[in-house]
């Protein structure tokens, strides 16, 4: 198959001006046109540690651009050893960017009833520049930090933006749902 030829974005506004205009048409294409476009594009902490900050108890959500309500991206902290609950991405396409470190996606076949261990389907470890693409046709997923001692950074886009998911837990597939928020916007803490 032929494999389609990517302008390399100079920088991430330069991705985000591009999803802008991506998001008037159709949805499938911009699948991998993005996920093409987000793995081009090579990782410049200049242009992102502005909305950079750690907690060292829990991942922090940042908020990048809000996409006029077409879709979210926002970049996520990982402390060290931290990772997210199984989640799913209701109704939402996410790509997940490694702009920095290490970090490692377990994926998860949806729980077969209340009181069902959870099946893990196979895990990867993402290396810096690397993408993954994920939503609820796919299954779920955990996602984390792997290292212990260094911290590590995604960007990640929803298109369209969500603003609740759903976490399960692994040993009785018990769901919940819970409400996401920013810790930061544009830079700013929240
Ligand atoms: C993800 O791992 O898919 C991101 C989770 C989130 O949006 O909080």
């Amino acid at each position: 198959m032929a494999t389609q030829e990517v302008k390399k974005p100079k920088s991430l506004d330069e991705i985000i001006k591009i999803i802008y205009k991506k998001t008037t048409s159709d949805e499938t294409i911009i699948k991998d046109e993005l996920q093409n476009i987000l793995e081009a594009y090579e990782s410049n902490p200049d242009e992102w540690k502005r909305y950079v900050y750690f907690d060292k108890n829990r991942y922090t959500r940042n908020l990048v651009d809000d996409g006029k309500g077409k879709f979210t991206v926002m970049i996520i902290c990982w402390g060290e050893g931290i990772a997210s609950d199984i989640h799913d991405h209701p109704k939402s396409d996410c790509f997940m960017k490694i702009l920095q470190g290490d970090v490692k996606e377990a994926l998860f076949d949806w729980p077969k009833g209340e009181g069902c261990k959870m099946t893990e389907r196979f895990h990867t470890t993402l290396k810096e520049n690397q993408v993954s693409f994920m939503d609820d046709s796919i299954g779920l997923h955990r996602v984390g930090n792997v290292s212990d001692t260094k911290c590590a950074v995604s960007l990640h886009v929803y298109i369209p933006p969500i603003d609740r998911c759903d976490i399960f837990d692994e040993l009785t597939g018990h769901m919940t749902t819970i409400k996401l928020d920013y810790d930061s916007r544009y830079g700013v803490r929240t």
